[in-house]
């Protein structure tokens, strides 16, 4: 029974029971109108609403989520409870997030367990409440504290719900603190819809609808959230009900929500790989206290992994330690910590080394040293010898084949790469990268810690850059292809941004330093690689102007007091197209747009028919996590699946046509569109 009812004298105990986190699927609604009819007939004084476990209920069923739902639907169920003929009581045990939270709006009384959580986040599903949320909360809680959470999604304790006034206590055990109220105070209680209407408060919906302009750029269900909060203030109940129905009906549908819904399945499906299996780490080597060494040491240290950190010498571990105690700083000064708590966690869970001789035993070693194949294959020889045979060995590296650093292992089987982002302690993304000889339980293991840092995981196999890497640098690469034939840096960086990524491409450059991408040109050959389009323009900026980005005060950019777009530049650009004898021509934002996401999406598709990557989707999640492709548009390639592949094998075609060094299309986008398949079944076959 998905939903149980125990009567006991006149207080009936509705307990919904749908493990594991009670979502409102079908069988609960339905399971709830026959509680409801049988405790209507048992002539009950009052009725409490709980669930089983963790959860009260967490939200919808996700896997009604992209189709017409059933009847009964949440709305008149929640119209039910409210109007039901005696008192409904919210014994809220534990989460009670989006139809869970309503169903509890529409309740006489919610009482809160302490470790309870409520909140409406659909807007990060890219749809608003659709049950009565944006008009019940404001009229419980007033515009201005409803607008901000609802249209941030934001989900808050039980305290801070009872001080806004959303629970009316928070008590140990809600069940019997409902059953023990008195009648009086249950009589006092009115429905919330027979509340009367919130006041407006245009200035609070302003600062909502600018936060959102801001922190959910691109995204529309925000916004229109926000205007049915600010709507409960003049419309009738059942105006506001029927505009906040008809809009989720209207959002469910969308593209944003559709693309917010496989991002969020896709993420979760990745978390859940480390769930099972592998062996839990208590100790780990990080070899290298750098940008990445330090990052990724206090992570490991504030999920409780004990860290011995070796650099090369005294001044290298010096620099090591200062950079660890900086996060802990930051983290006290962000209030995430304690002084005391941080100058623990540093003394308890970290050590500071010179070279690999007194190192402590440790379960896995992660090099983040200097991009260099010598130097990391010095710092795997040193720890073969220094740990024991079974310790996972991991590299770091962005851009070096993991299997030519595994070159001399002792046991190779136990390597593998672990590509973190930076800052290391922040992002979520982690590319676990095979290598040739690793194996299950490596792997395991691995994706175990991953989990226990609460990253998110992507497998991938060994080329140049892994995926993100490797599309990133595709990107860059037509982005300068429309360079040298007649678009601006700010031109490309401002369409770019427009489509919704967190930067332009050339802004991102002068972040990160133009030196490490000219290095990596270097490398591979790039001016005179055969079958390649070449352009000079990046390599000459670093060779003739020494300009390495925001670090040497300028780059693609001038930086004086705010960026500028450099006249320098811009003159180099239409210096190398005149030299290359091209005609510079015009390019719309939409044309810029529409070249750089086929070319993400063209090298998605082949890095999926090269097998580096398992899914469409896991490229996805490392574009949207790694590198501020808008969430809100799935991924690369779920944004070029859902305009339509054969458009974009027309596209990839007429380009190919105009330009064949720049453009081909890959085998398997040509399957694709021939036999009608979809993105999520062209997956690597182990
Ligand atoms: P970094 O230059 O900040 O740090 C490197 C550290 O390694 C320095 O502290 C250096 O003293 C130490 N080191 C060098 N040789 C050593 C040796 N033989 N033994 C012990 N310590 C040694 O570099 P960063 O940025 O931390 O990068 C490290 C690695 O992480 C590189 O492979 C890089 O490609 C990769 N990576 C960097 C990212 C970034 O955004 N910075 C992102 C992802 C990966």
């Amino acid at each position: 029974m998905t939903v149980r009812v125990d009567i006991d004298g006149s207080v009936a105990l509705i307990t919904i029971d749908n493990p594991p986190v009670n979502v409102t699927g079908l069988a609960v609604r339905q399971g709830l109108m026959a509680a409801l009819d049988q405790v209507e007939a048992a002539g009950v004084a009052r009725v409490i609403l709980t669930g089983t476990g963790k959860t009260f209920v967490a939200g919808a069923d996700a896997r009604e989520f992209g189709v017409e739902p059933l009847a009964p639907h949440l709305p008149e169920i929640v119209a039910r409870i409210e109007r039901f003929a005696v008192p409904v009581i919210a014994a809220i045990n534990g989460a009670a997030l989006g139809g869970g939270l309503e169903l509890a709006l529409g309740c006489r009384m919610r009482i809160a367990a302490p470790q309870a959580t409520l909140g409406l986040p659909e807007v990060t599903l890219g749809v608003v409440p659709g049950a009565g949320g944006t008009q019940r909360l404001p009229r419980l809680i007033g515009i201005a504290d409803a607008v901000a959470l609802i249209s941030e999604g934001r989900v808050i304790r039980a305290a801070e719900a009872l001080d806004l006034g959303m629970v009316d206590a928070v008590e140990e055990d809600p069940v019997a603190a409902a059953c023990s109220l008195s009648v009086e105070k249950l009589t006092e209680c009115s429905a919330i819809v027979d509340l009367p209407a919130p006041r407006a408060d245009d200035q609070a919906v302003e600062t909502a609808r600018r936060s959102a302009a801001r922190r959910l750029r691109g995204q529309v269900a925000p916004d229109i959230a926000i205007a049915l909060v600010a709507g409960s203030a003049t419309w009738p109940p059942e105006t506001g009900l029927a505009e906040e129905r008809a809009a989720f009906l209207k959002l469910r549908s969308s593209d944003q929500a559709a693309a917010l819904r496989h991002v969020f399945f896709t993420e979760r499906k990745a978390m859940a790989q480390g769930r099972d299996g592998g062996a839990e780490i208590d100790t780990a080597v990080i070899v290298g206290g750098g940008t990445m060494g330090a990052a990724i040491s206090y992570a490991l240290a504030q999920v409780g992994v004990t860290t011995a950190l070796v650099e090369t010498d005294a001044a290298g571990a010096d620099r090591a330690h200062a950079n660890v105690a900086k996060l802990y700083s930051e983290a006290v000064s962000r209030g995430k910590s304690t002084p005391e708590a941080a100058d623990t966690a540093l003394a308890e869970r970290h050590s500071f080394h010179v070279g690999f001789e007194a190192l402590p035993e440790a379960q896995i070693a992660i090099e983040a040293v200097f991009e260099n194949l010598d130097v990391k294959r010095g710092v795997f020889a040193a720890l073969d010898s220094a740990l024991s045979g079974d310790a996972i060995l991991a590299t770091n590296t962005s851009y070096l084949d993991p299997n030519a650093i595994a070159e001399g292992l002792s046991n190779p089987s136990r390597f593998l790469g672990l590509h973190f982002f930076s800052p290391a302690h922040l992002m979520k993304l982690v590319e676990v990268v095979r290598a040739k000889q690793t194996t299950p339980d490596t792997l395991a293991t691995v994706l175990r810690l991953t989990a226990r840092l609460k990253k998110i995981p992507v497998l991938a196999g060994v080329c140049d850059g892994f995926i993100g890497n490797r599309i990133l640098t595709r990107y860059r690469q037509i982005c300068d292809v429309m360079l040298i034939e007649g678009a601006l840096p700010a031109q490309v960086d401002a369409a770019m941004r427009g489509f919704g990524m967190a930067m332009g491409p050339y802004e991102v450059q002068d972040l990160s330093g133009l030196d490490i991408a000219y290095a990596n040109r270097k490398r591979l050959g790039w001016a005179t690689k055969p079958g390649h389009r070449y352009i000079a323009i990046a390599d000459r900026i670093v060779d003739e102007t020494g300009r390495l980005g925001r670090k040497t005060g300028a780059g693609w950019y001038d930086y004086g007091d705010k960026r500028t777009p450099s006249a320098l530049i811009e003159e180099m650009v239409v210096a190398e197209s005149v030299r290359s004898g091209i005609s510079r021509r015009t390019f719309s934002a939409d044309e810029i747009v529409a070249r750089a996401t086929a070319a993400m999406a063209e090298e998605g598709l082949r890095i999926l028919q090269e097998g580096i990557a398992d899914t469409a989707a896991d490229i996805d999640l490392v574009l949207v996590h790694g590198y501020g492709f808008p969430r809100w548009r799935g991924g690369p390639m779920h944004s070029a699946e859902r305009q339509g592949l054969p458009g974009l094998l027309t596209s990839i075609e007429e380009f190919a046509a105009e330009d064949p060094l720049s453009w081909s299309v890959p085998d398997i986008l040509r399957r694709a569109v021939a036999e009608g398949l979809p993105l999520a079944d062209l997956t690597r076959k182990p």
